[in-house]
């Protein structure tokens, strides 16, 4: 009895996991990108390494940009040695967590790229158990996947309009649904009780919100912003966390329901480079479609209202906005 149960529950999973990946969207256009640059945030891992791979295969160049170097140095050796491998890929030093590593990586980028034409703000992390304030006094988990990529965006608007036309792309997360409020006041916790889910999932909402702000100030410059959830994704960011209650569950959803990083890379490789996306901003794709975000995420005043408290929040300079 025990064992036909045992039996039913793994033929259950995998199951599931044939559906998944079956009804999981895959890109299939052909866009050359010979003569493009793109820049991946948190190349050197998961979805992002797999991105990357994709895009050095349609010839662009790829700046993976990665806190270590050492682990992405070896993941660009992978990338140029895999078989069809045309593009060139170069590895660059960036830490999101770190306003002024973002600074000086822009900095460097201004100085030695003629053009940009796809962005990929790509990294992220399941925040700390306990929360964790950087040294710019912000929020883990808020700095590393939101405010890092809002101030490295904006650092690198001109040089993107400059090459239009051209593509952000923010990779959120259906955990942007979580929150039920967004208190532009409290970004960092200062009012709201800290959770590693809660401040999860608040960053990818802001990964939206962020999306639809900028999608609005760049309307008509050819710079086109979108989101994108990758779908339940198997990859090591949850490695850095002790098994607790919350990780085992998602590890044995994981287990269940998940696509590779290969697949999960799709949704994001789709809204960078499919034709019949071109000109589409400020939309939120899954499995390569177009879906729709949730209310709170919809909302123009509280996307205003984030632009402006992120703009504080990295001490945005007069001479660092241009849109
Ligand atoms: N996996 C999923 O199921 C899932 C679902 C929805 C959304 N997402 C989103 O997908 C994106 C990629 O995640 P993943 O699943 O591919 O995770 P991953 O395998 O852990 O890769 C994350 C990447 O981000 C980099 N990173 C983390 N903190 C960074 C920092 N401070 N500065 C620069 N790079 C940093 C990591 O660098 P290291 O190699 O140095 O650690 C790694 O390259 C994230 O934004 C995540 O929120 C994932």
């Amino acid at each position: 009895m025990l064992l036909e149960a045992l039996v039913a529950l793994v033929a259950l999973v995998l199951a599931f996991r044939v559906y998944y990946r079956v009804n999981s969207g895959r890109c299939h256009s052909q866009t050359s990108l010979v003569g493009k640059t793109a820049i991946i945030t948190g190349g050197s891992a998961g979805i992002g390494k797999y991105t990357a791979k994709d895009l050095v295969r349609r010839g662009a160049r790829v700046i993976l940009a990665c806190r270590n170097l050492e682990k992405a140095c070896k993941v660009a050796a992978e990338i140029r040695e895999s078989p069809g491998s045309v593009g060139e890929v170069v590895v660059r030093h960036l830490d999101t967590s770190d306003l002024a590593s973002v600074r000086k990586f822009a900095e460097q980028i201004l100085q030695t790229e003629t053009a940009i034409h796809i962005l990929i703000n790509n990294a992220g992390i399941l925040g700390p158990k306990e929360k964790q304030l950087t040294k710019d006094g912000l929020e883990l988990t808020m700095v590393t996947n939101h405010f890092g990529h809002f101030l490295l965006t904006n650092l690198l608007l001109g040089l993107l309009k400059k090459s239009a036309p051209s593509r952000v792309i923010n990779v959120s997360s259906s955990a942007h649904s979580q929150p039920k409020k967004l208190d532009p006041d409290s970004l960092n916790f200062e009012h709201d009780k800290y959770s590693v889910m809660a401040a999860y999932g608040q960053s990818k909402l802001c990964n939206v919100l962020f999306t639809q702000e900028l999608a609005v100030k760049l309307s008509g410059s050819g710079v086109t912003a979108n989101s994108v959830h990758p779908g339940a994704v198997n990859t090591g960011i949850l490695d850095a966390h002790p098994l607790s209650f919350l990780i085992c569950a998602i590890k044995i959803m994981f287990l269940a329901v998940s696509k590779d990083s290969e697949l999960g890379a799709q949704t994001s490789i789709y809204v960078a480079v499919a034709e019949e996306v071109d000109g589409v901003s400020g939309r939120y794709f899954v499995d390569c479609k177009e879906a729709e975000p949730s209310q709170l995420a919809q909302q123009r005043q509280l996307a205003q209202q984030l632009w402006k408290s992120s703009e504080v929040a990295v001490k945005l300079q007069p001479h660092e906005k241009h849109y």
